[in-house]
């Protein structure tokens, strides 16, 4: 029997109908069962003050025990003028501290983008890059997944237009194989 894993997924907008959510929901339709998913609420979170480091608020302490509990977190994000959008990167800096108890260390990342823009996420994901390096995240590099909206793309089961489920899925297996590679044991 394979072994289970526990994959958190954060989606980087707020919106009702975002389209990054819409893609998120049919993404995880597309893993095997073995692979079951967490998506983890980023719109509760206050505004980062690294003054509350000493007392967490619940709502904090309980996001980043959320991400304890994962083996693995896929970031679905849209780019906000050209970087990724504050609530993600507040949501971030939140699970990454206090000093010392960085929530996301050694979790193996996965990125993907939707926008309505020709550049389809693509400098969000690089800036994305670099805050996950530098919290330890080992983070796949290929394939990479920038994604623009269509009407249709995703229905109202949460599934993929054929076009974009055969690009999905590959991009799916491989993090299937990269989270076997490098959940620790
Ligand atoms: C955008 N959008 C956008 N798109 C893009 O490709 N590059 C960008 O830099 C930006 N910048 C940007 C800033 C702000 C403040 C907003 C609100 C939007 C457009 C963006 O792709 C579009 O609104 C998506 O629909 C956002 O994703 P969700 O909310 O549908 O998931």
């Amino acid at each position: 029997m394979s072994n289970q894993y526990k994959i958190g997924v954060i989606v980087g907008s707020l919106r009702t109908n975002s389209y990054n959510r819409q893609v998120a929901e049919a993404l995880v339709k597309l893993f095997p069962d073995h692979f079951t998913f967490n998506f983890l609420d980023i719109s509760e979170l206050p505004l980062y003050n690294q003054d509350a480091d000493k007392q967490l608020p619940s709502v904090v302490a309980n996001f980043k025990s959320q991400i304890a509990e994962c083996d693995g977190i896929i970031f679905v994000t849209p780019e906000y003028n050209r970087s990724i959008p504050g609530v993600l990167k507040n949501a971030i800096d939140h699970a990454s501290r206090p000093a010392g108890n960085n929530s996301w260390n050694g979790k193996p990342a996965g990125i993907l983008g939707i926008s309505t823009g020709n550049i389809s996420t693509a400098i969000a994901q690089q800036h994305l890059r670099i805050c996950l390096a530098s919290l330890n995240m080992p983070t796949m590099n290929q394939p990479e997944c920038y994604l623009k909206w269509f009407e249709g793309m995703v229905d109202e089961q949460h599934n993929f237009a054929p076009k974009s489920q055969v690009f999905i899925q590959a991009w799916v297996d491989t993090y299937c194989q990269f989270i076997i590679r490098n959940v620790a044991n």
